[in-house]
């Protein structure tokens, strides 16, 4: 079937209206349902964390800036990171010429299998979604680097390189702001020794990447579809690299507000795996694209999960009698299950964990 080669390709082909495969039913709409009166035209200033300040003499003023962040928005934007800017702009330029080559070029690496190091592929879940959401995206996991490697795509002939460069560099930024969540949730303190640090960090080093780059193209009927569903992050942390065009939306106060694009940071998210870790301290937050009529809009998502093999659950030091643990232990197997079960998800992952 035609949908099964995405957006992109659609659009290619000249299509003037949304097939009828990615028209949503009218409550799930983004301008229809509660909450989401002139979604468009509610904009929201996110917290913003500044790296340079996390890492100066102010740190403790910082860490607790990062605290409020996670526990009221579980999103903000982080500023002044540490990240070249050449491989910034570079994994952007990529990722734009990527979606750029021809479709037998691109179709080249579409997979379905959650395992494959590579996956290029359209909506959310191709073969399960009963409606299809406006987006194409090529996911590659980036742990063993030098394992995943060979399978990554070989055109743009760049890509590899500009993969490897802007994944190590969104790893070391992943593990300090991981070091200072540890510290706002006072598993580490500033009086912590190096050695114990280190070893309290060893874990997320050793944890999952993925990238994803999304392309949302330009939509001729942008209000009977989304670019992604409401959903939370599996994983973590999210570092979010987005272009200048807005479209991601997060449920913030029982509305769907727009995260306006901050030139030069990286909006980041708490996912799953950190509400689980800080037992509902921090919020992995519903958030969903929507589209526009006129632009298409690229993103790299860069989520970070803990180790594939190990139990997910609150960090011990946070339960006690009176804060007993919310959540039910969770792996990689049950995250599996969810994904490939039939029923209609009506729940997020993280909500069936409860
Ligand atoms: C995502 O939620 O996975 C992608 C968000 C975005 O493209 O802004
Ligand atoms: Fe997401």
């Amino acid at each position: 079937e035609l949908f099964q080669k995405g957006v992109k390709h659609l659009c290619e082909k000249g299509i003037k209206g949304v097939p009828r495969k990615y028209i949503l039913p009218v409550p799930d709409q983004p301008n229809s349902g509660k909450g989401t009166f002139s979604a468009r035209n509610l904009r929201l200033n996110l917290p913003v964390i500044d790296f340079e300040e996390l890492h100066g003499p102010s740190r403790s003023l910082a860490v607790n800036s990062l605290r409020k962040a996670c526990e009221e928005f579980g999103f903000f934007h982080l500023v002044n990171h540490d990240m070249p800017r050449d491989i910034v702009h570079n994994m952007m330029d990529v990722s734009k010429r990527f979606f750029e080559l021809p479709f037998e070029e691109r179709s080249k690496y579409m997979s379905t299998d959650f395992r494959s190091p590579v996956r290029y592929g359209t909506s959310f879940n191709q073969t399960s979604d009963e409606v299809f959401c406006w987006r194409d995206f090529l996911k590659l996991s980036c742990h063993p680097l030098s394992e995943v490697l060979p399978f990554w795509p070989s055109s743009p002939m760049d890509l590899r390189q500009a993969v490897v460069n802007y994944s190590t560099n969104t790893k070391s930024q992943y593990l300090m702001l991981t070091e200072a969540i540890l510290e706002s949730l006072g598993l580490v303190g500033t009086t912590t020794n190096e050695n114990e640090k280190a070893e309290d960090l060893r874990e997320f080093e050793d944890g999952s990447q993925l990238i994803v780059v999304n392309c949302y193209p330009a939509c001729p009927e942008p209000d009977l579809t989304l670019g992604i569903t409401p959903h939370s992050d599996y994983g973590f942390l999210t570092l979010l690299l987005q272009d200048e065009v807005e479209g991601l939306q997060i449920q913030h106060e029982g509305r769907w507000v727009t995260v306006e694009p901050l030139p030069d940071s990286l909006v980041v998210n708490v996912g799953d795996h950190l509400e689980i870790f800080s037992n509902g301290r921090y919020k992995s937050v519903l958030h969903r694209v929507v589209v526009n009529p006129t632009k298409t809009r690229i993103s790299v998502a860069s989520l970070h999960s803990l180790p594939f093999n190990r139990m997910v659950r609150p960090s011990p030091k946070l339960i006690d009698e009176t804060n007993p643990s919310c959540y039910k232990d969770t792996d990689f197997a049950a995250f599996l299950d969810y994904l490939s079960s039939s029923e209609p998800k009506k729940k997020s992952f993280l909500e069936s964990r409860k």
